[in-house]
C-alpha cells in the first residue's frame, strides 16, 4: 500500500508568494503543493494537504493525523520556534514526522535557530526550498519501509 503523508503548513503559509523571495521563493502554496504531489508520486506515496493560520487547528488536524495518514511532513512556520501547544499534539499524532523549512532557518535569526518539535521528527531539512520536501518525503518512505 502506498504510504499516506499528510503534509502540513502553517502560520503564514497562504500568503507564501507573497513573503519574503529571498527566504521563501516566489511560489504560491498552490504551486508549491503542485511540485510536493509531483515528489510524492515519484515515491510512490500518497500526499494529502493542509495549512492554517490558527495554532488550535493545527493542532486539531495532528490530533487526526493518525487516521488518514501514515506519516507527517510539517512546516509550522514561526509556532516552530515557541509553539509547545504543537509539540504536545505532534506527540499525540505519534507518527513518523518530518520538520521542513524553505529557508536556512539555523543561518537567520537567532530566535529562529530554535525548534521545539525538532527532537520529536526523524529529521529536519532546511534551507532548501521546494526541494527540501523531497528529501522529507524520501526520509518517511526510509523509515516506513525499515
Ligand atoms: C519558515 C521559517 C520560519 O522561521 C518562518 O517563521 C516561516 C517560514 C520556513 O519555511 O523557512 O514562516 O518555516
Amino acid at each position: 500500500m502506498r504510504h499516506r503523508i499528510e503534509v502540513m503548513h502553517g502560520v503564514n503559509f497562504d500568503v507564501l508568494g507573497s513573503r519574503n523571495v529571498a527566504h521563501y521563493g516566489g511560489l504560491s502554496l498552490t504551486e508549491l503543493e503542485v511540485k510536493v504531489k509531483a515528489f510524492a508520486r515519484a515515491l510512490d506515496m500518497e500526499p494529502s494537504f493542509s495549512q492554517t493560520n490558527h495554532e488550535g487547528e493545527f493542532c486539531e488536524r495532528l490530533h487526526r493525523a493518525g487516521e488518514s495518514a501514515d506519516g507527517i511532513v510539517l512546516n509550522p512556520g514561526a509556532w516552530t520556534h515557541y509553539s509547545y501547544a504543537i509539540r504536545d499534539a505532534l506527540e499525540v499524532a505519534g507518527l513518523p514526522a518530518v520538520e521542513v523549512h524553505l529557508s536556512a532557518v539555523d543561518e537567520r535569526e537567532e530566535w529562529r535557530r530554535h525548534s521545539v518539535i525538532r527532537d520529536l521528527c526523524i529529521g529536519t531539512v532546511q534551507g532548501k526550498g521546494v526541494d527540501g520536501y523531497r528529501e522529507a518525503l524520501a526520509l518517511l518512505k526510509e523509515q516506513l519501509e525499515s
